[in-house]
């Protein structure tokens, strides 16, 4: 990567500095969008030789096995998804049985996403992982709106204050705390969430939506509501990336609908030091590396490629 923006920065040849550690690019996945451990089936040792990004997000875990929502779980809109997949998983100790040492594997820093129904749970839950020396980051995952738990905590700045404290005692990795969008004022969650002593916010997660069935007219998800991502929600997301990039020291992590090089530079723009791929793997799971790649060219093309820009508010 050349230099450029974002206030960790695209620190010259040497990467991008995420939360004290080095990356050697910006480019992450969205939790839950890229199944490594199936990609890796698919592809075998060529995926490990060309990793489509720079640091690997886990699919959110919980303390137990989760079976998700029944189905239907997808529903395409005309730009976009949405999903109510609910965080299936092994739970914590199937994780690590079996995920944990494929993950390891990947070529990259690992960061490990948890979910879990209360404060203490989620510190409980995070310690465990932390004490694995393959994760290199927790990401703690209260905004995923297709689960009755963990909302309420990254929807409230008092509450999201708390979930990040509670953690912090007992965690001492770097721990990036991931926003709803489906929030009052994120900007006031992420500054609750940084004096708390979050090291990194990443956001947007889905946007919380509904689809009916066009024959009965009724919910189409088994979920009944699921979480809207892709390009229809970039316009959202990058709005709440500039305006919690304003509102905090720490760095950022921006997401939601980017599918190319020059939507990557927008957040960038925006004021977030990493960007993370989600939806746009589903359709090319080599997404990432294009992405990662067109955002290079566009950096070092761009004269007026600024420092992260700061919200006005
Ligand atoms: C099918 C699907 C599953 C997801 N699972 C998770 C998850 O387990 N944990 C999480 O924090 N976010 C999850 N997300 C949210 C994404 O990581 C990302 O925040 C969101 O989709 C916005 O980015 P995008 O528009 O690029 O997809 C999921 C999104 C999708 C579409």
């Amino acid at each position: 990567m050349t230099p450029g923006p974002g206030r960790g920065g695209l620190a010259g040849a040497g990467g991008v500095e995420l939360c004290g550690v080095r990356l050697r690019g910006p480019v992450l996945n969205g939790s839950g969008t890229f199944d490594a451990l199936a990609a890796r089936r698919a592809f075998g040792d060529a995926l490990l030789e060309r990793f489509p990004f720079d640091a690997f997000v886990s699919k959110t875990i919980t303390r137990e096995p989760r079976q998700g929502n029944p189905p239907p779980r997808l529903w395409e809109t005309p730009a976009g998804l949405i999903n109510s997949i609910g965080l299936p998983n092994r739970g914590l100790d199937g994780f690590i049985a079996h995920d944990l040492p494929r993950l390891a594997e990947l070529p990259v820093p690992l960061v490990v996403s948890v979910m879990a129904p209360s404060p203490e749970a989620l510190a409980d839950l995070a310690a465990r992982v932390a004490q694995r020396e393959e994760v290199t980051m927790i990401e703690l995952n209260v905004s995923c709106p297709n689960v009755k738990t963990g909302l309420v905590m990254g929807a409230e700045p008092v509450e999201a204050g708390r979930a990040v404290d509670r953690v912090r005692r007992v965690v001492e990795k770097p721990l990036i705390l991931k926003l709803t969008p489906n929030a009052a004022s994120p900007a006031e969650v992420a500054r609750a969430a940084e004096q708390a002593g979050a090291d990194a916010l990443s956001l947007v997660n889905t946007l919380r939506g509904m689809a009916l069935d066009p024959r009965t007219g009724a919910p189409w998800l088994g979920g009944g509501t699921g979480g809207v991502s892709g390009a229809a929600i970039r316009a959202v997301a990058l709005e709440q990336v500039h305006s919690v990039a304003g509102a905090v020291a720490v760095p950022v992590v921006g997401m939601g609908g980017i599918a190319t090089g020059r939507d990557a530079a927008d957040f960038l723009r925006a004021g977030a030091t990493c960007v993370a791929v989600g939806t746009e793997s589903f359709r090319d799971p080599g997404a990432g590396a294009r992405v990662a790649a067109d955002l290079s060219a566009i950096v070092a093309e761009s004269r007026d490629f600024a420092p992260a820009m700061r919200a006005s508010a």
